[in-house]
């Protein structure tokens, strides 16, 4: 069996290795964060995500963790690296932590005698970067010639964070980008072994997987925006109801019901960016990406439209503070980057709304992005209680229970994005409001 190395124990890359770990292979994990490093080593999880903890424990013995670049390369076979690509002021992804870590790996390479490894790119990078900037980096470096001295893949995940795990074991797509057969044929064998599905295994050249990658996304942000715009037609006409009509549309092959609920802008960390990334990618090479450019957008304005949404309804009661339940970009993460709760937020304090939140892993988070500038519930109840404006923001399952019970007010307003509430269960003093259907 190949040994492993992963290179960023990230949110994505603390679960890869622990992923492969646990289907028996050995791998080194580094990162430059000594904390994670000693995490591995005493057996904890560096981040949070379901099951992750379950799989290090059960992979005592397999894993372990460094922070010498030198440790990885002699005791592995093959380097994973999952380490930060931000994005840049112009919207392509920049790849200096790719390019820091694979200065060490190859330098490492240059003092071994072994006589060949194998780099996969498992970080997002903008179409071209590995022909152009990490083959000539390592060959320079390493003083090894590709497909001789090393081979190198992009091996993107399509996974969502809160279900990292099950995602990665469970792919619909193993996406390889390649630089000869044999590389090919060597990342998909370890996946073979890994993988709990037989997943479709899309091979081809290193630009067209590192293209496919943020296509897919781009596509996916599309599909989230026309099916928020429906939404938004569905406020404007009484009788329409978007689920029934999603429901209708996703049942037809050729669209699909994934991502096409219909309610509040997409964030997190790679949707915006990739799509952003996926229209500069095109301008590049003159052509205009207009439709990712439209659903960037029309994302936006998702947020003003929701604001408007809140005010209007703050206007009509006598609150003077709002509860906003969910703060993360979907539930089951602490992750805010971006999320719709994150910009209606900051949209309703620039009219000096008062703001309560509450949310079951991304308090934390929300305190070191918002300090001072808002209020932190306890719990649920907490929340609404401090004001008669409330607004659910993500799908937390926790969120559905929410009945009269929950109301000390006499009288209250909740604004559902992804009516996930029973409206039936909330008595008569709660006003109840659905984005994606009319009021009336
Ligand atoms: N998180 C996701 O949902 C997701 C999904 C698909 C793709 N990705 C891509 O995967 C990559 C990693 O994302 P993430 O969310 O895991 O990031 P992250 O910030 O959670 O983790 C990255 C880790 O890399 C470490 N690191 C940085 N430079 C390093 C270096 N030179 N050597 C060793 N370690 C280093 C950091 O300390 C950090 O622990 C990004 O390119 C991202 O776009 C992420």
């Amino acid at each position: 069996m190949d040994k492993l190395s992963v290179i960023g124990l990230g949110k994505l890359g603390a679960c890869s290795a622990a992923c492969f770990a646990s289907r028996g292979f050995k791998v080194i994990g580094v990162d430059i964060n000594k904390d994670f490093v000693d995490a591995i080593n005493s057996g904890k999880a560096p981040v949070y995500e379901p099951r992750l903890q379950e799989l290090i424990t059960a992979s005592k013995g397999r894993l372990k963790a460094t922070q010498d670049y030198e440790e990885a390369i002699k005791g592995s076979d093959i380097t994973f690296l999952i380490v930060p690509t931000p994005s840049r002021q112009d919207g392509h992804f920049s790849d200096r932590y790719l390019q820091d870590a694979l200065k060490y790996l190859s330098l490492a390479l240059k003092k071994t005698d072994k006589k060949y490894h194998l780099f996969i790119i498992t970080s997002t990078v903008s179409p071209g970067t590995i022909d152009e900037s990490i083959i000539p980096l390592i060959e320079s470096v390493s003083g090894r010639k590709l497909n001789k001295g090393f081979g190198i893949s992009y091996n993107p995940e399509f996974i969502a964070l809160g279900s990292v795990i099950s995602d990665f074991l469970n792919p619909d797509l193993l996406l390889i980008g390649e630089s000869s057969k044999a590389v090919g044929d060597r990342v998909e064998e370890i996946y073979r072994g890994v993988c709990e599905n037989r997943p479709y295994v899309a091979r081809m050249s290193l630009v067209s997987a590192e293209i496919t990658k943020i296509s897919l996304n781009s596509y996916i942000t599309m599909k989230i925006s026309f099916a928020n715009t429906l939404a938004n037609l569905c406020e404007a006409i009484p009788e329409a109801d978007i689920d029934d009509i999603t429901m209708a549309l996703g049942a037809d092959k050729r669209i699909s019901p994934y991502y096409l609920k219909g309610g509040l802008s997409f964030g997190g960390p790679c949707f915006p960016r990739d799509n952003r990334a996926f229209a500069v990618f095109a301008e590049k090479y003159g052509i205009d990406a207009k439709l990712a450019r439209i659903t960037d957008e029309v994302n936006r304005f998702q947020t003003s439209h929701l604001a408007d949404l809140v005010l209007k309804h703050i206007s009509g009661s006598s609150a003077s503070i709002v509860s906003i339940l969910g703060l993360a970009y979907k539930p089951n993460t602490p992750v805010i980057e971006e999320s719709s709760s994150v910009k209606l937020i900051e949209e309703l304090l620039k009219k000096d709304i008062e703001i309560i939140v509450y949310d079951p892993l991304a308090m934390e988070n929300a305190k070191v992005y918002f300090g001072d500038n808002i209020l932190y519930a306890s719990s649920v109840k907490d929340c609404l209680s401090h004001s008669s404006v409330c607004v659910v923001v993500t799908q937390e399952k926790e969120f559905s229970a929410i009945d009269k019970d929950y109301f000390v007010n006499d009288s209250a307003t909740v604004i559902d994005c992804w009516r996930i509430l029973d409206s039936s269960k909330l008595g008569k003093k709660v006003k109840y409001i659905s984005v994606g259907k009319s009021e009336k």
